[in-house]
């Protein structure tokens, strides 16, 4: 684990937006913290009172099978969360800009048994609506006009929804099979100066570094580290987006560790790794739940920018997942994330198998350890040529009734590429082969009309 004395802290306002420095208090929600001085007499919020509030108490049951509990003893039913008087009342009520403080401190010691990162103070936490909110509001507090930003490729279309929003400059980092490719990221760096004359280096670079949306990938640790060293020499800040760190079905052990937890092994840094997390594969994705592990600088930065957008993440769905997770454990939570990743690994193997029925010769892919998604080339002509999938994904699929996502759709600078992506998350088997078996005619389809158009070229 690491200790404090030897790593030296980034200096993170260095990265922060000319824009960051205008959000400013909002003189209400930065004074909620007095409230809690004993003896203070609030006058305070226009919190609304909770004895008009329509509900007596709130009850749910767990499922006992994802419990990840031990069976229920006595009275005290552990498969079972009553919200009613105060706790029910805080639930209901406004509540702190970062996040329900047990929670936060929940999640402190999750992060120290999970990375193995102290709580000395270079890392704090902030809750959002769900990690995207989080993530937004980072990048609102660090991108600038004329900022350069490297983005792994293909990527989350999520993430890159709100940075074309932004002022900053694109630029695509090759992956493969293993995740991002450190080569080509180093390559882009290392040219900079003669490629970007004039131009400031890229101030971040975003990656998911787990079961990748779209693509499946998972990066290895040997790669993590090149990755955090040229972090360093080239000085840009690693936005980690782990949302399917929980989701890993690979060898037993063997999961990579976190750019979070390398950092100050590697770098004997703290503070250039921003870490992303969500709840909503594994609790659920419409509590809106996500967290952002980083420094203590930038939670105020996105803290302050909460406080006059959102107000703050859902006290409700904190509550509820502070009562769950408080009876979990650490050890409880990440039994319960083995139990939902495995379930995964099933839909994979399931997926896969029908795909292997159907589309063997006609498409391929890498199989994920982790994640919901595999990232499909369709080999569209029978020579190797590739096609873009956009009009076969978007057009001849869906006339042939199955929907998939034409790669395009990851591709920072909408680039053309022969993949797609498809999610087994949800679809049952009969569903998967019928679908398999559509893109098979849809492929088949594809290569006789290419064949058809190469004949009538030669006459
Ligand atoms: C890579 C990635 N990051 C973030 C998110 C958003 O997660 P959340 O629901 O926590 O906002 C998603 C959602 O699909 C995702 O795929």
């Amino acid at each position: 684990m690491s200790s404090t004395t030897s790593y030296t802290s980034v200096d993170i306002t260095a990265f922060f937006s000319q824009t960051s420095k205008l959000w400013k208090n909002d003189g209400i929600r930065s004074l909620f913290p007095l409230e809690k001085i004993p003896g203070m007499i609030s006058l305070l919020a226009g919190r609304p009172n909770s004895s008009t509030f329509p509900f007596e108490s709130i009850t749910m049951k767990l499922k006992p099978a994802l419990a990840g509990m031990p069976a229920p003893t006595g009275e005290d039913d552990p498969f079972t969360i009553t919200l009613q008087d105060e706790e029910l009342n805080e639930a209901l009520q406004y509540g702190m800009t970062a996040g329900v403080a047990r929670l936060i401190d929940w999640l402190a010691e999750f992060q120290t048994h999970t990375h193995k990162r102290v709580q000395d103070g270079s890392w704090d936490i902030t809750i959002g609506a769900g990690s995207q909110d989080v993530m937004y509001k980072a990048c609102l507090a660090l991108v600038d006009d004329g900022d350069y930003f490297l983005v792994e490729t293909p990527v989350y279309p999520g993430a890159l929804g709100f940075l074309a929003a932004m002022p900053c400059t694109l630029i695509e980092v090759h992956t493969d099979a293993q995740g991002l490719n450190p080569a080509n990221l180093e390559a882009i760096l290392s040219t900079w100066e003669t490629t970007h004359p004039g131009k400031p280096y890229p101030k971040a670079l975003y990656t998911i570094p787990s079961g990748s949306n779209p693509t499946g990938a998972s990066i290895p640790e040997e790669r993590k580290i090149e990755v955090l060293k040229l972090a360093k020499k080239y000085n840009f800040l690693l936005l980690e987006d782990d949302a399917y760190a929980f989701l890993y079905y690979g060898p037993a052990g063997q999961q990579a560790r976190s750019y979070f937890t390398l950092e100050p092994e590697v770098n004997a840094e703290q503070g250039r790794v921003v870490r992303f997390d969500s709840f909503s594969k594994v609790l659920s994705s419409g509590m809106r739940l996500g967290y952002m592990t980083a420094s203590p600088g930038l939670c105020a930065a996105v803290n302050l920018i909460t406080s006059n957008t959102s107000l703050q993440p859902s006290t409700f769905s904190q509550i509820i997942a502070y009562n769950l997770l408080s009876r979990w454990g650490p050890s409880g939570f990440l039994a319960h994330c083995a139990g939902v990743a495995q379930f995964y690994r099933t839909r994979r193997d399931m997926f896969e198998r029908v795909a292997h029925k159907h589309l063997t010769g006609l498409a391929e892919w890498t199989t994920p350890i982790a994640g919901m998604f595999l990232y499909i080339k369709l080999l569209a002509h029978k020579d190797g040529r590739e096609a873009d999938s956009w009009d076969l994904i978007s057009t001849k699929a869906v006339a042939k009734g199955v929907l998939a996502v034409p790669g395009t759709a990851f591709m920072p600078l909408r680039g053309p590429t022969p993949f797609l992506r498809v999610s087994f998350s949800i679809i049952e088997e009969d569903m998967a082969d019928e679908a398999c078996r559509r893109l098979r005619e849809v492929i088949l389809e594809a290569r006789a009309e290419a064949e058809a158009e190469a004949v009538s070229r030669a006459d």
